[in-house]
């Protein structure tokens, strides 16, 4: 008899973006008239820029004449789009990634998930929490995981505590883990972390032979020039940290599909006691299972660094990070407690009156007809805190201030 992944079945609910798209349409079935507004999922509303287009359709034409037609192209990325990033995404900043270090994917999702292959199950894994729940749910998956109990928590994971109380800053672990995993700016709480804050992960990576997997995918919207966009700006950050970028919140590839892992050359875990490059590893995990992104979407990907992308891209930013400081000011106003939203396109919130997550959930959408997400979909810790996403247009965004601050106390 076929045996299935027992665990899965630890896994106690479906996927949270899944559960609620669940609630909400059995919401939107019963009430056919409602007009809701969606601030749940974070995924962009803002059509792809002119630039990246161009450059997609002249892709396209490419693949239509002989000459130029591609068929499978280099698992890792064309060089093309890997020496872009290296060179505007690092090097710019002083950082010294080279094109060779740099994995082109279909997703920081995935990659955040998959990159467990490579690691033993050994590994004592640390998460923040609330945490993103891709990096929790495929440790469970990949049975490194006890059951959960009734918060939620799973065995033998450490989770590391950000709320309101250490101002989102999570504490270092009070013992020795081998992987630790980061996200800033982060989701989903919207905050950022210091430079200080990074050098102390940096030196507790180093003193602990711990790797970091750092996911940057919202990097695009630190507006404070103080905030490191990469973990390899921090000294010693090469030696400990795999990074995860996204082009999908940067330039609207949530539907097209492209994103980027950098595996430093010299990263290395142990095996059998011998130093083994990570590096390597990876790449051999992602030429056997994978087989590229598609050459028309990273000639696009390729054009957000162009000079009228970069342009394009910004502004579209600025339009969502416009929308996260309508979101904060009209809920501050309202009387919420709101964090984040300055260098992130999530606004994370108390939920008024001490609500529980999922009760403020239904309450919001059955009274002001408004999705966001409950924060104990992340963790433990995010009981009694809400996000909402900034993704939206600004009329939507204005509407649902409004429905906020009507809403019954
Ligand atoms: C989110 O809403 O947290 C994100 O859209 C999830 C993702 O990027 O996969």
């Amino acid at each position: 008899m076929a045996q299935v992944n027992e665990n899965y079945l630890k896994l106690k609910a479906g996927y949270l973006f899944p559960e609620i798209g669940r609630r909400v349409k059995k919401f939107c079935d019963e009430n056919p008239s409602a007009k809701v507004i969606r601030l749940g999922i974070g995924d962009v509303t803002e059509p792809l820029p002119p630039a990246i287009t161009a450059a997609m359709h002249k892709a396209v034409d490419e693949m239509a004449v002989r000459s130029t037609f591609r068929g499978y192209g280099p698992e890792q990325g064309y060089d093309f789009l890997r020496e872009a990033i290296a060179k505007h995404d690092y090097n710019a900043r002083g950082v010294n990634v080279v094109a060779d270090e740099v994995f082109v994917s279909d997703g920081s999702k995935c990659d955040t998930g998959n990159i467990l292959d490579i690691f033993g199950s050994q590994n004592v894994v640390a998460v923040t929490d609330p945490v993103y729940p891709v990096y929790v749910d495929t440790n469970v998956m990949a049975g490194h995981t006890g059951p959960a109990d009734d918060a939620g928590r799973f065995g033998g994971l450490v989770y590391l505590p950000a709320t309101a109380a250490n101002d989102f800053t999570p504490p270092l672990p009070d013992r020795k883990v081998d992987l630790i995993y980061l996200c800033y700016p982060n989701n989903p709480t919207g905050t950022v972390a210091t430079r200080e804050t990074l050098a102390k992960w940096v030196q507790y990576a180093k003193a602990n032979d711990a790797i970091i997997l750092y996911d940057a995918a919202y990097e695009a919207y630190i507006t404070d020039p103080s905030i490191p966009h990469s973990i390899y700006e921090i000294e010693g950050g090469k030696d400990v940290a795999i990074e995860f970028r996204s082009f999908s919140k940067t330039a609207g590839f949530t539907g097209t599909r492209c994103a980027f892992t950098v595996v430093p050359k010299g990263l290395t875990g142990t095996a059998n006691g011998t130093r083994q490059s990570v590096h390597a590893l990876w790449n051999r995990r992602h030429t056997t299972k994978f087989n590229g992104v598609s050459y028309v979407i990273q000639r696009g990907a390729e054009a957000v660094y162009s000079p009228e992308g970069q342009k394009q891209v910004r502004e579209i930013i600025a339009f969502y990070l416009e929308n996260a400081r309508l979101l904060r000011e009209g809920l501050t106003k309202a009387g919420v407690a709101v964090y984040g939203g300055v260098n992130a396109p999530y606004v994370w919130l108390k939920t008024p009156g001490n609500l529980s997550s999922w009760v403020f959930f239904d309450k919001l959408l059955t009274q002001a007809h408004l999705v966001g997400t409950p924060g104990s979909g992340f963790g433990a810790s995010g009981e009694g805190y809400f996000r909402l996403s900034a993704f939206n247009s600004r009329e939507n965004v204005e509407e649902a201030v409004r429905r906020f601050a009507a809403l019954s106390k």
